[in-house]
């Protein structure tokens, strides 16, 4: 499947850095960047990190096996992502290691605010501290005293019902039953268990469930309740609260009513325009572009730069992620800009820094 909201929030990364490049935020210099599709898969990240590390000018792309990397200097200088809690989580242990500066859009599992484990990753989302906080808070003030919780079989719904029932109990609020559902989409073992929670949903007292799963999983669980006829009132977090794909969903009026917190948003100046008008650039090869534009246009491989553009991308901008990728790219700027010791129109060109000053 196609993941836009993915693809939407990486073209934010993209802009911001052509952006950055045609300032004169970093005079003199010029910013280059590489993609890597994690799949939202732990398994396929880490060969992706892996290969961020090489050495620098070296033309082999893997890391070198040493007893000290204290003076190792690796072609990558920063990381932007990944999305998924549990992807940053495994993906920060590698990073973390080399002191690479890792800035997540959208992680924002409370274990990845600790410096002794994840010591090299920041994020420009909050931790879900405050959203499970704000949550119980909500489910309080309307009186909905008696909820039930299901979150994801991993790091982000695993955390997020454990500090969601710390600030539950502050708040006199009652948890009918708690439930996990396991990530792996199309498997045997998490139909089976979709399945038995959309049973037990349906014979709850609990007028209003809390959701801390991904979108694609909210859809399965969905359309299950839907053939059942159930409805409540549903509770999103940030993970799917603004998804456009359950949004878009057939007969989703019928599943009652949806609240959900989201983070703090900003808007990409020019960003809108861009969309309409995506190309892959003038020296750029992007594969994710070409399949976009083969796969909604059937544009061929001459029509890629210049046509075959209509408004989709721009309606798909979701709340949060693309603005969020945007701070993390202008926060490794300014920072750069502090190293190079950028002013009057120039900067020293050196590029012999280790990423941990960044
Ligand atoms: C950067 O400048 C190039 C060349 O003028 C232009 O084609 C491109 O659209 C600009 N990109 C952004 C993001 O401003
Ligand atoms: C940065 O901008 C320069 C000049 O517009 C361009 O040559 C280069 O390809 C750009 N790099 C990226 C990653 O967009
Ligand atoms: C690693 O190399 C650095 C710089 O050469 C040196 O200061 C440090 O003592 C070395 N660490 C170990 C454990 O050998
Ligand atoms: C759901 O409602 C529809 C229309 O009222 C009805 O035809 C269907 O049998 C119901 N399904 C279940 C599982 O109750
Ligand atoms: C990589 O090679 C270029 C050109 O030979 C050189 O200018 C640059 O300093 C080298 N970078 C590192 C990190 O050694």
């Amino acid at each position: 499947r196609f993941d836009i909201r993915g693809f939407v929030r990486s073209l934010a990364m993209i802009y911001t850095i052509e952006s950055i490049n045609n300032s004169t935020l970093l005079p003199g210099i010029k910013l280059g960047y590489e993609i890597c599709d994690t799949c939202s898969d732990v398994s396929r990240a880490i060969p992706m990190t892996m290969k961020f590390l090489s050495k620098s000018n070296s033309t082999k792309k893997c890391v070198d096996v040493r007893c000290n990397y204290t003076n190792y200097i690796p072609t990558v200088k920063a990381v932007v992502g990944p999305g998924y809690s549990e992807i940053s989580i495994a993906v920060s242990r590698i990073l973390s290691f080399f002191l690479i500066p890792q800035i997540s859009y959208a992680s924002s599992a409370p274990a990845l605010s600790e410096k002794t484990r994840f010591s090299s990753f920041l994020r420009t989302v909050p931790s879900d501290i405050h959203q499970t906080e704000a949550l119980a808070k909500l489910v309080n003030t309307f009186h909905w005293n008696y909820v039930g919780i299901i979150g994801g079989d991993d790091d982000y719904g695993r955390s997020a019902l454990e500090k969601f029932i710390h600030h539950a109990k502050n708040q006199s609020v009652c948890i009918e039953f708690q439930e996990h559902i396991p990530t792996y989409i199309d498997h045997k073992q998490s139909e089976n268990k979709i399945q038995s929670i959309a049973h037990k949903i349906k014979h709850s007292r609990s007028a209003t469930i809390l959701l801390f799963v991904k979108g694609p999983l909210i859809i399965k669980l969905f359309t299950e309740l839907l053939k059942q006829n159930v409805t409540r009132t549903w509770i999103a977090s940030d993970v799917w609260s603004t998804s456009k794909e359950v949004a878009r969903m057939k007969n989703i009026g019928k599943i009652g009513t949806i609240l959900g917190l989201s983070f703090k948003n900003g808007n990409i100046k020019g960003f809108n325009e861009y969309l309409q008008n995506l190309r892959p650039g003038p020296d750029a090869t992007n594969l994710f572009i070409e399949e976009y534009k083969k796969l909604r246009f059937g544009c061929t491989q001459d029509d890629l730069n210049y046509n075959c553009n209509d408004d989709y991308l721009v309606k798909n901008i979701e709340h949060g992620g693309a603005y969020g990728a945007y701070l993390a790219v202008t926060a490794i700027a300014q920072s750069l800009r502090n190293i190079l010791k950028c002013q009057e129109g120039t900067c020293d060109r050196t590029v012999k820094f280790a990423p941990w000053q960044v």
